[in-house]
């Protein structure tokens, strides 16, 4: 079992944060969190390390990891080209929940990357994350601390969970502020592409880079459009049950969940329901969960994670939730819910 390690994001304990940095020295794993998810850490300059990671993920090894760095003046050490849109960026988001895709050196292993001749660089905001990072030599490897194909972890006990006889430490430092994987953009392309919708949307960075496109494989249902992050095309964040989305009219909404939950029930099935706040007493019968407030994105984002987990621990056999808008964070709030829907959108009014 790997020892858990308690640590505060407030003044981490710098003796301990130096012996956890000493086993990603000596290419061992530690699970950390950062201000958006847990990441699953190794050495991103040690090959052994990375090869780790993916047999503990069982992750398959062409999908590459994301080094973290926290140091801006470490960037040159893996990337090779660094355009000037890259530096704004930088400047107005990092440390922070955005990825940053680059040409990579000869100093990040093939391994690190899947093979890619491109490097993911994220420099996270969180104080313990930047402290190991810097304790085992300023590159970690990391990518989010799940087993493979199951929701993100945005607390400790959800790497507990996945990983707790697979790696050597994991740090409990309470619970991701954001809970959703950072913002990808890819700055190997002119424009700039985003990969992955996050935290930083697309209207903040349009403040910056006016002429940023977003890859079409994102939200696409239509399997033809492959995603360019090569971790987008495999079914993702997915819970043990099924899951679908239905979309409509509020109250046409809430009518059909209520009658697909009934008759799931009546088949002996055991049905949940994600509502919002505004609609959760509407519903008299399933598991049901309140996500957060309609209006309030940060919050829907926040829970989306541990709401899937919990489902798999009451072991639902279906799940049906509301759709929600997707400007600002809402985009990526749907990009997650699609993806562990498999793309299953129920409309209301017989639209299929
Ligand atoms: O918030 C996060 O980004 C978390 C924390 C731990 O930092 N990490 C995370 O890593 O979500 P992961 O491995 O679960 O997701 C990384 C995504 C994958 O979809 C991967 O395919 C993509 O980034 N990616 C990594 N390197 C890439 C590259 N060179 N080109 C295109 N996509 C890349
Ligand atoms: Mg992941």
């Amino acid at each position: 079992m790997a020892e858990i390690m308690k640590l505060s994001s407030d003044g981490p304990d710098q003796a301990m944060l130096e012996r956890a940095g000493r086993v990603l020295k000596e290419g061992g794993l530690v699970a950390f969190p950062t201000e958006t998810v847990y990441g699953l850490g190794g050495n991103a300059l040690d090959p052994g390390a990375s090869e780790k990671i993916y047999k503990a993920k069982g992750r398959p090894s062409d999908n590459p990891l994301i080094v973290h760095i926290a140091r801006l003046s470490d960037l040159y050490t893996v990337a090779a080209e660094v355009p000037e849109k890259a530096l704004k960026m930088a400047d107005k988001f990092w440390p922070g929940p955005l990825t940053m895709i680059f040409r990579k050196t000869d100093a990040v292993p093939d391994k690190t990357t899947g093979g890619l001749d491109s490097v993911a660089v994220r420099f996270p905001s969180d104080p313990i994350a930047q402290g190991l990072i810097l304790a085992a030599g300023g590159f970690v490897a990391a990518p989010s601390a799940n087993t493979s194909g199951r929701p993100s972890p945005v607390s400790a006990s959800h790497v507990i969970e996945d990983l707790g006889d697979k790696v050597d430490i994991i740090i409990d430092g309470g619970e991701a502020v954001i809970g959703l994987e950072s913002t990808i953009v890819d700055f190997t392309e002119e424009p700039p592409v985003i990969l992955r919708p996050g935290y930083i949307t697309r209207e903040k960075i349009s403040t910056v880079i006016p002429d940023i496109r977003t890859d079409p494989g994102i939200i696409a249902e239509n399997s033809d459009i492959r995603p360019k992050a090569p971790g987008m095309k495999y079914r993702h964040y997915a819970p043990k049950a099924s899951l679908s989305i239905v979309e409509g009219p509020e109250e046409e909404v809430v009518g059909l969940i209520r009658e697909l939950t009934h008759d799931s029930i009546t088949k002996g099935k055991k049905a949940g329901i994600i509502a919002t706040d505004e609609t959760c007493a509407k519903y008299t019968e399933g598991n049901v969960k309140c996500i957060g407030s309609r209006g309030d994105e940060e919050e829907i984002a926040h829970n989306l994670y541990t709401v899937l987990r919990a489902f798999d621990d009451e072991e639902v056999d279906v799940i049906l939730s509301e759709s929600f808008d997707s400007p600002g964070m809402g985009q990526a709030i749907m990009n997650r819910l699609l993806k562990a829907a498999g793309h299953s959108i129920l409309y209301t009014g017989g639209k299929t």
